[in-house]
């Protein structure tokens, strides 16, 4: 195993022991694609959460969130393309019958499957005698489409065919109409949505990176067609400023230009944001151009005006559409591959997680020194208590000594450990009424008066 490959194993396996993320139905032999998040997962993917929706949308004046549902009838899916396009490559294998993505298949070999035909794909397998990872021969490579079907109710009629959407934005763009008629907002403004998508990827791989339930943060950005240019550049500023903000190693961040042959049938521009991941740099998050595309053809198959009249122009047309695309959970393998470290402090070995504090699951570990000494943890209870009412995500630690609490909160990513000691409660003394706080990444320790905590957190986790 390769150092990638090892930083691969240590993530997933911190992530089980941990309670961050476990394999979905593993207790019934796991169902591929789809992860559960635990305690901590959830904390910090709930964190993640609020911090996009701060910034997206209660700092702004022009962006509106929505939940929308995430089953979604037919025809709007087919008015979107996905019902027709919204598929991968697939071919199998003669003999097991075991499918797999045609283009990965080019790609592990060295072929460049971008702007391939399903027949030249099929040619270009033939040609370079690639065969299966079972060594068998491979058949035709046909489409494959992505999306989760399911029916409503118990008629099997194609009225009642309904799907898991695919990704969020469709049911903002379905909204489009209510939005202007209940919020009346102006040209340009945002609408943003956190929710779950579903993809029936052919080969879900790489632990949380290629799922078939995720998650998607997605903002539809609509904009008059001549401010186009501006505004993509302003996104792209803006989804940078978000990637430094939640601790993303920024060095290991790329943005890259997708040619023409390769955007998505609706983009007339997109930029990917790669990420180099132990296993490759990969996509990360979208954005994209979507020009009046998705506007245009849901008026088309619901035949109703989606248009925005300029008050002080006294302009009518169908506005554009600017969409920053970002997976909420690429965005947790991201920020874990960033912040896993290991090193050794007091010549001990040890791994942490250097979380922004902003995004770790708990902000603060309080803890008495010694568990038998009721005078100092009944004074650990009361800071726990203030602290917790004030700053929430703080946890309480009292198992085993010091110094494996400080190596089980490093591990998790807890910035600030707290501990009452003797030295605390003793009169007279020059550190009486304080506490340590001791740092996660540096190890280092401080004294801070109790009544100073407060405002001490309050400026280190804003
Ligand atoms: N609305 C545009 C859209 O959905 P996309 O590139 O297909 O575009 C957007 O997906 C983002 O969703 C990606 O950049 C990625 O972060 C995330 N994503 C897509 N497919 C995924 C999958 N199978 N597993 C995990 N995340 C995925």
């Amino acid at each position: 195993m390769n150092n990638d490959e090892q930083l691969m194993e240590k993530i997933i396996s911190l992530c089980k022991t941990r309670g961050f993320i476990f394999q979905a139905g593993e207790l019934y032999g796991g169902t591929a694609g789809i992860y559960d998040y635990g305690p901590l997962g959830s904390l910090l993917k709930n964190n993640i959460k609020n911090l996009w929706i701060k910034k997206f949308v209660e700092e702004r004046r022009d962006t509106y969130l929505l939940d929308s549902a995430i089953v979604m009838g037919e025809k709007p899916l087919t008015a979107s393309g996905h019902v027709g396009g919204f598929s991968d490559p697939l071919v199998s294998d003669v003999k097991t019958n075991k499918e797999y993505r045609a283009d990965h298949l080019l790609e592990e070999v060295g072929i460049n499957p971008e702007g391939m035909t399903i027949e030249q794909m099929t040619e270009s397998l033939q040609e370079n005698n690639i065969l299966s990872p079972d060594g068998n021969s491979l058949g035709e490579v046909r489409e494959f489409n992505l999306m989760l079907k399911t029916q409503l109710g118990s008629s099997s009629d194609s009225s009642s065919t309904a799907y898991l959407r695919p990704e969020t934005a469709q049911g903002i763009f379905v909204n489009y109409k209510n939005i202007m008629d209940s919020m009346h907002p102006k040209v340009p403004f945002g609408v943003a949505q956190i929710g779950k998508a579903y993809r029936n990827e052919i080969t879900p791989r790489n632990f949380i990176f290629r799922l078939r339930e995720l998650e998607q943060m997605e903002i539809e950005y609509f904009i008059h067609p001549e401010s186009w240019e501006s505004e993509f550049e302003y996104w792209k500023d803006e989804m940078n400023e978000w990637a430094e903000m939640i601790g993303l190693d920024m060095n290991k961040l790329h943005e890259v230009e997708i040619g023409e042959e390769d955007r998505a049938h609706y983009s007339e521009r997109t930029i990917d944001f790669e990420f180099e991941y132990p296993f490759g740099q990969k996509e990360l998050y979208g954005l994209a151009y979507r020009g009046d595309y998705d506007l245009k053809k849901h008026a088309e198959y619901s035949k109703t005006k989606l248009q925005y009249t300029d008050p002080q122009k006294n302009e009518t047309y169908t506005p554009h559409v600017i969409e920053p695309s970002m997976g909420l959970d690429r965005t947790i393998l991201a920020i874990l591959v960033s912040a896993y470290r290991e090193d050794e402090i007091d010549g001990n070995m040890r791994s942490y997680l250097a979380l922004t504090p902003q995004v770790a699951p708990y902000k603060i570990a309080v803890s008495p020194l010694v568990k038998n000494k009721e005078h100092i943890v009944e004074k650990a209870n009361e800071v726990f208590g203030t602290l917790k009412a004030e700053f929430g995500n703080i946890t309480w630690d009292d198992n085993g000594n010091v110094g494996k609490r400080y190596r089980r909160q490093d591990e998790i990513g807890t910035p600030f450990c707290v501990v009452v000691d003797y030295d605390t409660l003793e009169e007279g003394h020059v550190d009486f009424g304080t506490v340590s706080i001791r740092h996660r990444d540096t190890g280092e320790q401080e004294r801070i008066a109790i009544s100073d905590l407060s405002t001490y957190f309050t400026n280190k986790l804003s």
